[in-house]
């Protein structure tokens, strides 16, 4: 079977519950039958992953390197594993995807939103999930949540974490035939049949079973 994948990312603050929401989706998925390849951005490859740490661990890192290091980490990651993985009929579930660079880079740190999802776009050769998934959360519960563990990104100030949250909502308010905004402050089963209902009420998960 090929041509029968589905891409589907979850994006939202630190802490929101996105990878709770992953491994719940991957499980209800594969017993479905259907063969689900889960990563997470940046670091999805072991490209990605030296990526990873050097845009979360390292030290200053400029603005714009900041967002070509996240732009190549995209380009690898949906050229070696999202692409190959839809064409024989997998369903792709990602943790973070270029959502998050337009909301963390353009918003967050003065790019320019419009830029950054320029840049992003023509990363991932225009590749836009099936459905994203924004897990909304406020900075100051994601904060509770995420307790004591900081990097360089988890330590900035609350107003850093409100203004990102702002962003996801307005990218959903504009394009709502392919997101879902669910409250992150219900019971992780509630937020997971929520995703299931949209799956299902909006024709995704048809066609695809093995
Ligand atoms: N719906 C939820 N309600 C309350 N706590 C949650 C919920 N979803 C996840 N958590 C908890 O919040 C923390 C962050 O969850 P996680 O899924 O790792 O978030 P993220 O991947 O978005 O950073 C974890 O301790 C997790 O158990
Ligand atoms: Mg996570």
């Amino acid at each position: 079977m090929s041509g029968q994948g589905l891409f589907i990312a979850f994006e939202g603050g630190d802490g929101a519950g996105k990878s709770t929401q992953v491994r719940l989706l991957a499980a209800a998925l594969e017993s479905l039958g259907r063969e689900v390849v889960v990563t997470r951005q940046p670091g999805g490859t072991p490209l990605g992953a030296e990526i990873r740490d050097l845009v979360l661990h390292g030290n200053h890192v400029s603005p714009r390197a900041e967002a070509l290091l996240f732009a190549a980490d995209k380009a690898h990651h949906v050229d070696q594993l999202i692409r190959p993985a839809m064409d024989r009929g997998a369903v792709v579930v990602t943790d973070r995807y270029t959502d998050s660079s337009v909301a963390y880079q353009g918003a967050g740190r003065d790019l320019g939103a419009v830029e950054v999802h320029d840049l992003q776009m023509w990363a991932v050769d225009s590749l836009v999930p099936d459905l994203t998934v924004i897990v909304d959360i406020s900075a100051e519960e994601g904060r509770s949540r995420r307790g004591e563990v900081h990097d360089r990104l988890e330590s900035e100030a609350d107003t850093f974490h409100e203004a990102i949250r702002h962003h996801f909502l307005a990218m959903a308010q504009g394009s709502p035939e392919r997101y879902l905004v669910v409250d992150g402050t219900l019971p992780s089963d509630e937020i997971h049949a929520a995703v299931m209902g949209r799956l299902t009420s909006s024709g995704l998960l048809d066609g695809g079973a093995a």
